[in-house]
């Protein structure tokens, strides 16, 4: 894949209507945003063009809603399967309660919250009650040069997700020159984040251009010694990333839960940890990789175990070749949280994905604070990729030290994989 892709720089936006798709799909708690990032993310982007005399229209999807704005709303499978299961006499009522509950997701997951908040955050955004309905098209064609429009969630309709040509075309036909900005949907090949592409000239946005800037330097052209830490829950999630990174990398260091499949890879005993007895031949072909490259391999020497997977569950620091029956792994333990500290230290570029512990509870958080803290203070070009990292970073104070943090939780993985996210592969090439 290339990282090398047109900008909104490159390319005149004065006059133009141009269809920018970000990832406004913003955590909500009870109605409220509870971190705007992704919004703020966008805001260089929509900025830009709105300074440049465009006329911008911004699409988003919201979590994962029904397809309200279709003529015929449809439950999913899941739903589908409940109401089988029912008797039959049960399964009319069941159906049309669970359509109006469908039905529902209209305010719910309405992107009228994000157009408030980008009111609040100085962009005069409109809304459109629709997509590439009556309002979308009236208030699209109505837009003078610098205005803003938002568009409803693109996912009302299914054909999003079908990534069908016609709905993307329809979506295109609103604009002049298509923007990716949403770099959190990137590795989604969604109607609005590539089918679009087919029909408009597509480059991408400030925030996309950062996340592959940043993190395809790191794949490509890394300063060194370059160092990946991995952890999170489970191993069967990161084996293509563990790959992809023992092939560019000089150490990699594992922890979180995924490395309990590794002790068992080497013969350990794991008591009741978290273990994909499945992947164990998976976790050594990766050790026998990483020794044929030369890589430094690091794994914890020693583990916080509790006694089941419970917050308040009684715990202690073992050995990694000690861990009794009935004793879960939790955490890395002391002297590991020393050896990852030691290791980062010197490091040029480290990129870090994955938890070291069950870190949103207090006793087992301390691999995870640790790690954040030693990467802060590494001094090394730092990445972290988003969802759990990320949101440890922020919460611990360091978000400031790192020098990116990304916004996209599955498309980073899948980015530091190799593989090609398709909202990237469709915009054009310098
Ligand atoms: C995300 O939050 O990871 C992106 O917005 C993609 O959302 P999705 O997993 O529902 O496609």
């Amino acid at each position: 894949m290339t990282y090398n892709k047109k900008t909104i720089e490159d390319i005149d936006v004065a006059g133009k209507r141009v269809l920018v798709r970000c990832d406004f799909n913003v955590p909500m708690k009870s109605g409220v945003i509870t971190d705007k990032k992704r919004i703020v993310g966008a805001l260089p982007t929509i900025q830009y063009l709105a300074k440049n005399g465009a006329r911008v229209i911004l699409c988003s999807h919201m979590g994962r809603p029904h397809n309200v704005l279709d003529e015929k709303i449809s439950l999913n499978k899941k739903e589908k399967k409940k109401i089988a299961e029912l008797p039959e006499e049960e399964q009319k009522a069941a159906e049309k309660a669970a359509l109006e509950k469908a039905a529902r997701d209209v305010s719910e997951l309405s992107l009228q919250i994000v157009c408030d908040a980008l009111n609040e955050l100085g962009i005069a955004a409109k809304m459109a009650k629709d997509v590439v309905g009556p309002d979308a098209k009236a208030k699209a064609a109505a837009l003078k040069d610098g205005e803003v429009l938002l568009l409803e969630n693109v996912r009302f309709h299914a054909a999003e997700e079908k990534n069908d040509p016609a709905f993307a075309k329809e979506l295109a036909s609103l604009a002049e020159i298509y923007v990716n900005d949403a770099f959190g949907t990137a590795h989604r090949a969604h109607a609005s984040t590539a089918g679009v592409a087919d029909y408009l000239p597509a480059v991408c946005g400030y925030l996309i251009q950062k996340e592959i800037s940043v993190m395809g330097k790191a794949l490509e052209n890394p300063a060194r010694p370059f160092v990946a830490v991995l952890g999170g829950a489970k191993v069967s999630d990161k084996i293509g990333v563990i790959n992809n990174l023992i092939e560019k990398c000089d150490t990699l260091i594992i922890g979180g839960g995924m490395a309990y499949t590794f002790f068992a890879a080497m013969g350990n005993n794991v008591g009741t940890s978290l273990c994909e007895a499945d992947k164990i031949e998976d976790a050594k072909a990766m050790m026998a990789k990483a020794r044929e490259r030369g890589v430094n391999f690091v794994i914890p020497v020693d583990n916080i175990i509790g006694r089941e997977y419970d917050e308040n569950t009684p715990y202690m620091a073992i050995y990694s070749d000690s861990i009794p029956d009935g004793w879960m792994g939790m955490d890395i333990g002391p002297v590991t949280r020393e050896l990852f500290a030691k290791t980062l230290i010197g490091a040029g570029t480290v990129v870090w994905n994955g938890p070291m512990g069950v870190s949103e509870w207090k006793n087992f958080a301390a691999g995870t604070e640790a790690v954040a803290k030693a990467i802060a203070e590494s001094g090394a070009i730092s990445i972290i990729g988003g969802g759990d990292s990320a949101e440890a970073v922020e919460r611990l104070g360091y978000a400031d030290k790192m020098t990116h943090i990304s916004t996209g939780g599955g498309a980073s993985l899948e980015f530091l994989e190799g593989l090609e996210l398709p909202g990237i592969a469709c915009l054009q090439d310098k």
